[in-house]
């Protein structure tokens, strides 16, 4: 069976490591799926989230990295995936997610969205707040995984200094 890991993924984090590799234990086949949406304004454009997540997440054989656009459903339809993965770190999680898993039924009542809870470790970690820490230059090297780290501070301090181009 296969599985759909959605999410922005910008960047990676060690937590979506963690639940990548919960759901690569427990189906067949596990395919990340970045959403490719400039209207987030993501830090990285979604060939270098793929990079980094692909080779992040290169130890895993049974995962693939892709990027997808509209909506996840339609994407789930085209890989042949029946469940969706999702984690699940607070309570917060569950109120914003039960609402997204209710709609995806509404649209594919086939597709089941499937909560998994992560290291308790990785419970703090979220996207947005480790591209806040490296924007002002804390240290994320226990956040993401060492691949990213240069990269992150590398954007940050572009950032910082004004000179990224979003959709660079
Ligand atoms: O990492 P994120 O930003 O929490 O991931 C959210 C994501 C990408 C899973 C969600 O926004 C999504 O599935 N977007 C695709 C568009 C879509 O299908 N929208 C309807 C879902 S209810």
């Amino acid at each position: 069976m296969t599985a759909l890991v959605p999410g922005t993924f910008d960047p990676i984090t060690l937590g979506h490591v963690d639940l990548v590799a919960r759901a690569a234990a427990l189906f067949d086949q596990v395919v990340v799926a970045i959403l490719d949406n400039t209207a987030k304004a993501p830090w990285f454009s979604a060939a270098e989230r793929e990079s980094l997540a692909g080779a992040a997440l290169a130890g895993l054989g049974n995962v693939r990295v892709d990027s997808f656009t509209g909506l996840l459903v339609h994407f789930a339809d085209a890989v042949g995936a029946r469940v969706v993965v999702k984690g699940l770190r607070c309570g917060a999680d569950f109120d914003y997610e039960r609402t997204m898993a209710l709609m995806n039924r509404q649209l594919a009542p086939r597709l089941e969205t499937v909560f998994l809870t992560g290291e308790a470790r990785y419970s703090h970690l979220s996207s947005s707040l480790v591209r806040e820490v490296a924007l002002f230059g804390g240290d994320i090297a226990n956040c993401v995984p060492p691949g990213v780290i240069e990269p992150l501070r590398a954007r940050a301090a572009e950032r910082k200094r004004g000179r990224h181009h979003p959709d660079a």
